[in-house]
């Protein structure tokens, strides 16, 4: 006789399971995730549904092959430099993004790239209806590109279709909380769904050779909503961000068992859809009016790119109690380490005044080099006299006010060189290629110098 299916109620965030309803999650804590579910067993064609007795596989050594995955190559260079090279056949990525952001956009760009080199793209958007998605392409002016189109949510359809469809080169399923299982009694977007129809997906890549692609929805804390367990499934995590006021997407990498995380991709939201920046640093720069006071431009690093950016500071007398301190683009905790430093090391005291610090273009740093070119953009708001225009800073900054020294140096300077600047203030430490990086250079020991040089403080 056949059980009857076992309900259980699961966590919404975590993932965890408990036997009865509980307001607080016993195992991450928060409150009301928690969601009865049926519990079906092991989804049809897993091969666990039998107790069998195993085999014993073949061990390998590490130097058993020592062969590179091959890659497809997407067409689009700022997507290829991301995933390190280009999409691994079988391998599984999840992207996930606010909504709104271009997901959809980027996904069909890249369907219409790889069709159009010959490889066979399958996109299932279970959001919109494929005249919405037809209408987009329109749009990109990508109408006659050879994409395979369907409007579907049902999980059992979609692998049906792909075990007819055994030639694809890359899914695309818009997006993975829209899929339901019928075998199980779930809403869809629930762990128990989300994880299955996951799991089946990714079964499938790796059966088929195909590459998947999933679009991931994000709570509004900005983590991939589901469980966790779906990061740990796929290959490659990216996610796609940026501010919604400014025209700017960043790709990034999160998780990435074929590559670094530490790259990213740039693109422009433009009219004709989602534009490639192949230089970042002339378009966060684009706007900037050198001759205010409280604006240094910071010579950073992402990945292996150099990357320069504004960062703006305004200090003002405040009327406050307790000052007000925002940041936009940066860490908070950061910036009151900064002030701590000026106020004990460099007799600079903004005690009474209100700080807000912003990094130009809606983009995020999160590198510690950019302390120095913080504190610059604060002294000089602080003195009111604006920093000469052709300079960069980078340095990490200790809490004794010494200036530590940063990674890529000479590739930081280049790019400084590269787009007209004449000057780099920099760490007293570390080493640089003088010839390479063709600029003037200033070496700096101490924060209080720069306090000295950027002149007093009214
Ligand atoms: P979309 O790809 O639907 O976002 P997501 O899938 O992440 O929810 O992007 C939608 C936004 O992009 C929408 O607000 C309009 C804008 N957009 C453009 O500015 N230009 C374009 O060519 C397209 C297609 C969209
Ligand atoms: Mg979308």
């Amino acid at each position: 006789m056949a059980r009857p299916a076992r309900s259980s109620f699961v966590c919404q965030s975590c993932g965890g399971v408990s036997q009865r309803w509980v307001g607080k999650c016993p195992s991450c804590g928060e409150w009301n995730t928690l969601v009865e579910e049926t519990d079906a067993g092991p989804p049809p064609g897993s091969g666990l549904t039998k107790a069998s007795r195993g085999r014993a596989v073949t061990l390998e050594t590490l130097a058993t092959r020592g062969e590179a995955p091959p890659r497809i190559e997407t067409g689009l260079v700022e997507l290829d430099r991301v995933t390190g090279g280009g999409i691994v056949p079988g391998s599984a990525l999840l992207i996930g993004g606010e909504p709104g952001i271009g997901k959809s956009t980027l996904l069909l760009q890249l369907c219409a790239a790889l069709a159009g080199g010959g490889r066979r793209t399958l996109y299932f958007s279970g959001e919109e209806a494929a005249a919405q998605v037809r209408l987009r392409a329109e749009r990109l002016g990508l109408s006659t590109s050879p994409v395979l189109l369907a409007s579907e949510t049902n999980l059992s359809n979609i692998l049906a279709t792909l075990g007819e469809d055994r030639r694809a080169d890359l899914v695309v399923i818009d997006s993975i909380q829209t899929l339901w299982a019928d075998a199980l009694d779930a809403a869809p977007g629930t762990v128990s769904q989300v994880r299955a129809a996951t799991g089946s997906l990714i079964r499938y890549a790796k059966q088929s050779g195909a590459a998947l692609l999933l679009v991931g929805h994000v709570t509004k804390d900005g983590q991939i909503a589901g469980p966790k367990v779906i990061e740990h499934m796929v290959d490659t995590v990216l996610s796609f961000e940026g501010d919604r006021g400014h025209p700017f997407r960043i790709l990034r990498a999160v998780k990435n068992r074929f590559g670094a995380t530490d790259e990213i991709g740039v693109f422009e939201m433009a009219q004709q859809g989602l534009r490639q920046v192949a230089n970042p640093s002339e378009l966060f720069l684009g706007d900037r009016d050198a001759s205010a006071p409280g604006a240094a431009v910071f010579a950073g690093m992402e990945g292996t790119r150099p990357l320069l950016v504004e960062i703006q500071a305004l200090v003002a007398p405040s009327a406050l109690g307790t000052p007000r301190r925002a940041v936009v683009g940066w860490d908070a905790n950061r910036l009151s380490m900064v002030l701590a430093v000026l106020d004990a090391r460099c007799g600079v005291s903004l005690a009474q005044h209100d700080v807000y610090l912003n990094v130009a273009g809606g983009l995020k740093i999160s590198e510690p080099a950019a302390d120095l070119a913080a504190a610059a953009a604060l002294l000089s708001s602080r003195s009111g006299a604006a920093l000469p225009s052709d300079h960069v800073y980078f340095g990490e900054i200790s809490l004794s006010g010494a200036v530590r020294g940063a990674s890529h140096m000479t590739a930081r300077l280049k790019e400084a060189h590269k787009l007209g600047f004449k000057r780099a203030i920099v760490p007293a430490a570390g080493e640089i290629d003088l010839d390479a990086a063709r600029i003037g250079i200033e070496r700096m020991a101490h924060l209080k110098d720069l306090a000295e040089a950027t002149g007093p403080c009214q």
